[in-house]
């Protein structure tokens, strides 16, 4: 279904992932786009941002919120939530980046805040009550709300849910990971801005992924989702031990984050899935999904696709030529990725929230999701502090 309504569409944050999204909102078809507005923290970031793109400015959230129909956060997560409430309250509709939102300590926490040494049995619970905030909010105004879950549009992941749907599958067990070498933002590794470590920031994608299929399997057999009902998990500092041997090719300047984290998610059918995340890993993205079902077994490639390898021998020939994100160097075999927005996802979550946003729909990816990811999460902190014992997970 196509609509006329023109969506007016303002960012918050201009930086990485700002860029990312402005790319996938210009390809949108079937519904016109207008980038209304974009603001950040830094005048001259924003300024930049709009000037490159041919984005009105705006000094803050507040300020953009009666130009636009949905607002687009792409800040750091310490601010989904002030960006969420404050959308929903003014009824304007919600595309917020992972993760939804975090604990990120006492209001006027410093350097001197370390996430990693903080109760996460106290964190949890100011997490579930964030949590329900949010969901009040959103669903007392109506709004529609999209959480930017990339892996869920990935086309390996759909390609899977349509085979789970069609065939009636039983997904028995999952291993999914995400692992890179850090991550670009400044503000990344420190917990009072991002919320925790590889498990918020990269152990989110797979674990979405995962969440998402065992719920289309359900919805799909009997219209109920099937969903997490506990978790056991270790995080480690591998870039912190007394014995680490810097190299100097993998970032190690976290303040208190885990740069390693496994979870074990048991669903309430009793049927498995395993997260791997770090930061301890070179040459480019690994990011999959593999499903072991009663019936076929697939491996989905996020990245890399394995779409084209391409050997390079000398390093500045490829100067110009993007290959995969992370890649530490251009020399030799690369697993270069042709249209790396359309392969992670980008471009369809995109095309699925203007689109529920102009027609009422839900999107593959929302709310429910986003809770159960986030609860997931730091029930998953929780049984790392209790030596991984089996942690419930809040049902929100
Ligand atoms: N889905 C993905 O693959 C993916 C990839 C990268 C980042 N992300 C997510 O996107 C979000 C942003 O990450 P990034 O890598 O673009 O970070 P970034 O540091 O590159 O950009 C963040 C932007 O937000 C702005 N900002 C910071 N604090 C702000 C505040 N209080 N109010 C308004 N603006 C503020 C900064 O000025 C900057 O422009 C994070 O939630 C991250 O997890 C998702």
């Amino acid at each position: 279904m196509t609509t006329t309504k023109k969506i007016q569409v303002g960012i918050v944050g201009a930086g990485f992932a700002a860029r990312f999204h402005v790319e996938s909102l210009r390809r949108i078809y079937g519904f016109e786009v207008e980038l209304a507005g974009v603001t950040s923290l830094r005048a001259e970031s924003r300024e930049a941002f709009g000037e490159e793109h041919g984005i009105p400015v705006f000094d803050n959230v507040e300020a953009m919120l009666e130009h636009i129909d949905v607002l687009d956060i792409c800040s750091p997560p310490y601010v989904h939530e002030d960006g969420i409430l404050a959308a929903a309250s003014a009824g304007v509709g919600i595309i917020c980046e992972k993760p939804l939102t975090g604990c990120f300590g006492p209001a006027d926490a410093g350097d001197e805040f370390f996430g990693n040494q903080a109760d996460k049995a106290e964190m949890l619970e100011e997490l579930v009550e964030r949590l329900k905030r949010i969901a009040r909010v959103v669903r007392d105004n109506g709004v529609f709300l999209g959480y930017a879950e990339n892996y869920i549009y990935a086309p390996s992941i759909q390609k899977e849910r349509e085979i789970v749907e069609k065939t009636g599958a039983q997904i028995l067990r999952m291993v999914g990971e995400e692992s890179h070498n850090g991550s670009g933002s400044p503000v990344y590794g420190i917990w009072r801005f991002a919320g925790g470590g590889a498990l918020m920031g990269k152990a989110c994608h797979p674990l979405g992924g995962v969440l998402y299929l065992k719920r289309a399997e359900g919805i799909a057999r009997n219209g109920q989702a099937i969903r997490p009902v506990s978790v056991s998990a270790r995080v480690h500092e591998i870039t912190r031990l007394d014995g680490y041997r810097d190299a100097g090719f993998i970032r190690t300047d976290y303040h208190d984050i885990e740069d390693y984290g496994l979870m074990h998610v048991v669903f309430d059918d009793g049927t498995i899935a395993d997260v791997i995340a770090s930061e301890l890993s070179l040459g480019g993205l690994t990011d999959y999904v593999e499903v072991f079902a009663n019936n076929h077994r697939t491996l989905c490639r996020i990245s890399p696709t394995n779409l084209v390898d391409t050997f390079n021998p000398r390093g500045d020939q490829y100067e110009d030529i993007y290959t995969i994100e992370k890649i530490s160097t251009k020399e030799g075999w690369s697993p270069a990725v042709p249209d790396e927005n359309f392969t992670l996802g980008y471009h369809a979550e995109m095309q699925d929230f203007i689109s529920c946003a102009a027609t009422g729909a839900e999107p593959q990816c929302g709310l429910d999701l986003a809770l159960d990811s986030m609860a997931t999460i730091y029930a998953a902190y929780l049984s790392n502090q209790n030596g991984g014992k089996d942690t419930e997970v809040p049902s929100l």
